[in-house]
């Protein structure tokens, strides 16, 4: 049995079922044996080898950005039980010692890490306090530099019982435990808006943002009402149609960049091509999907940030007829595009889509 023969992945609780589904079929696709051990609600799935194989090699094989599901994901051991108090560096420096011998290389970082429950978040203290004091006993062993091309994870299910692991660097969240901490703007007109950022934080770089939302830039937003999302666009200086029935915010509409349509959003045509659709309305994800195909297929936009609700039972199911759908739709019409989804730490029971075409 190889020292790391698992993959922890944190997910949303209660999205277990999808994040697994998901890994299962990336590793398969691969020829890889595994296979899943979770808990409802419990906001992680582990990934263990069938065969005890290794798998920060095959961690390296996947794009953490292509799961949907996934938060945060690193390779790594059984659980360390019963870990001593006032002791618990001492066994795991030693693994980390084992892990660093093995994979021949030192450690870039640490992030330490727990579900994303009520229950887990009871140990956010114990966390902060403990990161320095096993940061220094990792320097001390020399198990640090700022170079190498692997991080340290260790998550914790109570104080003294952790999984121990790595990630490749670049290959994994940015921020710990793959949630964005993002204040709720003051004048933004509803907490929606953090979806918005966080999908164009996502999706988008800092530098290509700059490239992607330029000021004066044409944007459509699709059920806009009341404007958390036109807000995000204007902000970066789009002019903004706000389409939806409901009324708009009285302080976004004084900025003089927004147009309000009120009109029903399926039957809504732009009068001429525009850089940008956004669209959150709570209706059938397959209704949405062939709302945006045929915004590409009449090259009424360029790009498109969406989502997709799912209250229903098969969700990742329905994840993957829409996206089929799409791709279909627009390769058949012979359509460069990519579409990119993701299950934002914002988004509840929805995914968000960003799609951008060749639409000239
Ligand atoms: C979740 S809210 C949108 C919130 C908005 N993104 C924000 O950040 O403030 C969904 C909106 O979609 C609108 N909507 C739903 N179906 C629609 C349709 N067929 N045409 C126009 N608007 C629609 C609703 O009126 C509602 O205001």
């Amino acid at each position: 049995m190889e020292l790391l023969h698992q993959v922890m992945l944190l997910c949303r609780a209660g999205f277990e079922s999808e994040c697994a589904a998901e890994i299962m079929q990336q590793v398969s696709a691969r020829g890889f044996a595994a296979y899943i051990k979770t808990k409802t609600n419990s906001g992680y799935v582990l990934m263990i080898s069938a065969d005890g194989r290794d798998t920060s090699g095959l961690l390296a094989q996947i794009d953490f950005r292509s799961l949907i599901f996934a938060r945060q994901w690193f390779a790594c051991t059984a659980q360390v039980i019963d870990l001593p108090e006032n002791r618990r560096t001492i066994p795991l420096v030693s693994l980390a010692e084992q892990i660093s011998a093995e994979s021949n290389s030192r450690f870039a970082d640490l992030e330490l890490c727990y579900a994303d429950t009520n229950e887990g978040r009871t140990l956010n203290g114990f966390c902060k306090v403990f990161r320095p004091h096993l940061l220094n006993a990792l320097k001390k062993q020399d198990l640090l530099n700022e170079q190498s091309k692997l991080r340290l994870h260790l998550c914790f299910s109570d104080s003294c019982t952790a999984w121990l692991g790595i990630s490749h660097s670049g290959n994994h969240a940015f921020e710990p435990m793959g949630i964005p901490r993002l204040r709720m703007p003051a004048t933004a007109p509803s907490r929606s808006t953090l979806k918005l950022e966080e999908a164009i934080n996502w999706f988008f770089s800092r530098t290509e943002q700059q490239r992607w939302f330029k000021p004066g830039m044409h944007a459509v937003d699709l059920g806009a009402a009341p404007g958390g999302w036109t807000w995000q666009l204007v902000r970066r200086g789009l002019l903004v149609t706000a389409v939806d029935n409901g009324p708009m915010d009285a302080t976004l509409m004084a900025t003089g960049m927004v147009t309000h349509r009120r009109t029903d959003a399926f039957t809504y045509v732009p009068g001429q091509r525009v850089d940008w659709l956004v669209c959150d309305m709570a209706e059938r994800p397959l209704h949405v999907s062939r709302l945006i195909a045929r915004w590409f297929l009449r090259r009424n936009t360029k790009a498109a940030i969406f989502n997709l609700k799912l209250p229903m039972k098969k969700r990742y199911h329905m994840v993957v007829e829409c996206k089929q759908l799409i791709d279909t739709t627009l390769a058949t019409a012979g359509i460069e595009h990519e579409l990119r989804l993701k299950h934002l730490y914002h988004d509840r029971e929805e995914v968000t889509a960003c799609l951008s075409a060749d639409t000239r």
